[in-house]
């Protein structure tokens, strides 16, 4: 049996797929809100334990936490986890400095423990599907992509109780692009072999009403190793309605764009090298014509799967940590990727407020030499 602990209340988005695996149980649940983790705790059911001091949690015989809380406490409560013996999912993002970062890989290295990074965006099956179609070789070479997250939250600036929430300094206090994994993380799954090198960022200036600090409309230029450009653009408080996953890649041979709003659909569009079409004929097709690339997994999703969180994706997720587990090795979004994507978003802060300068974005690996733990214009 695999004990989980669940820390924060974002961890909940688990629950479906946590009771649905066998021999995992959750066991632990800590929340410094009182009421919540009563509320959270009836919801869980069975024996679960409850705690308010994390620490406290750690001393319990679980085998792994998930960890919800808000994002200042990631590092943290990670590395207190994996010194008590536990195993890590963490919430996005990993981390809040680059010291952190260092540090959190550090922290995985020296005691060998699985690190997860929950970035569940990953796991749309679209992104899955068109990850297929790139290996498959459909777009050709892809060399360009964009990734959006446009998630008005200005309702979530202050708690029900009228307190001021976490979001509001640490999601839209800073400036850059401080939220950016939803992006990267997806359009990274086409550039298979890729890791971000560089980052310059640029915005328009502060135009939001409520005070915050953080400019609208913040664009991340990102290029790869091999001189591929990912164009990021992360914006939490313009007035517009939700599209928290507008992707666009294009290669050599076609293009993808996803659902720009809520009546759009997904769509390609390929070079027809058969019929040696001209490319101004080049026409759109639905993704869903080419659903014979969805990975086996989504195809034979049961409905109560498809109905977790982010399309299916809080289920998949979830799985994927508990093979981790149970193989006892590091998965694919493991420590180095969740800390490369996430000093994207640092680094953002540094270029915006130096006018758009280039910062380098360090080659997080195993034994990273010290010389490298750095940051670098
Ligand atoms: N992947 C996604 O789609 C997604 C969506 C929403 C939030 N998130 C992430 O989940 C995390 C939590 O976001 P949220 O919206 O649930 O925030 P929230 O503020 O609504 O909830 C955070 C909870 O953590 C508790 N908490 C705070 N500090 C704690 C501590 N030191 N120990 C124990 N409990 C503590 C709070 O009491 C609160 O109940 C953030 O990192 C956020 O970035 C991810």
């Amino acid at each position: 049996m695999i004990k989980i602990g669940i820390a924060g209340t974002r961890g909940l988005s688990t629950l479906m797929g946590l009771k649905n695996i066998e021999d995992v149980e959750i066991a632990a649940m800590c929340d410094l809100d009182e009421q919540h983790l009563k509320d959270s705790a009836e919801r869980i059911g069975g024996n679960v334990k409850t705690y308010r001091v994390f620490d406290d949690m750690l001393e319990s015989d679980i085998d792994a936490v998930i960890i919800s809380t808000p994002m200042q406490c990631h590092v943290p409560q990670a590395i207190a986890a994996m010194e008590a013996g536990k195993h890590v999912m963490c919430e996005v993002t990993a981390g809040v400095t680059m010291d952190e970062l260092f540090w959190l890989c550090e922290t995985v290295e020296k005691y060998n423990k699985i690190y997860m990074y929950a970035e569940n965006y990953i796991y749309d099956p679209r992104v899955q599907q068109v990850r297929k179609m790139v290996e498959a070789g459909l777009f050709g070479e892809t060399y360009y992509a964009e990734g959006m997250y446009l998630h008005n939250i200005g309702n979530l600036f202050t708690y029900p109780n009228g307190k001021t929430s976490w979001r509001s300094y640490w999601q839209c206090g800073i400036r850059g692009n401080f939220y950016p994994t939803h992006s990267i993380g997806p359009v990274m799954q086409w550039f298979p072999g890729e890791r971000i090198t560089e980052v310059s960022t640029f915005s328009p200036g502060v135009y939001n009403t409520l005070g915050l600090k953080q400019d609208s409309g913040t664009t991340s230029m990102c290029r790869t190793a091999t001189g591929k450009l990912l164009n990021i653009r992360v914006d939490c408080m313009s007035p517009r309605p939700h599209n928290m996953d507008y992707y666009h890649l294009q290669g050599t041979k076609g293009c993808f764009n996803s659902k720009a709003h809520g009546d759009d659909i997904n769509r390609v569009s390929f070079i027809d090298e058969e019929n040696d079409s001209p490319l101004h004929n080049m026409k759109w097709q639905k993704l869903e014509d080419y659903d014979m690339y969805l990975p086996d997994r989504y195809k034979n999703a049961t409905e109560e799967q498809k109905q977790a969180g982010h399309n299916g994706g809080d289920f998949f997720i979830v799985d994927d940590f508990i093979t981790a587990l149970r193989t006892n090795t590091q998965p694919e979004l493991n420590v180095y990727k969740a800390c490369e994507w996430t000093a994207v978003g640092l680094l953002s802060s540094l270029s915006v407020t130096n006018g758009g300068r280039t910062m380098q974005v360090p080659d997080f690996r195993k034994n990273m030499p010290l010389d490298e733990k750095k940051i670098t214009l």
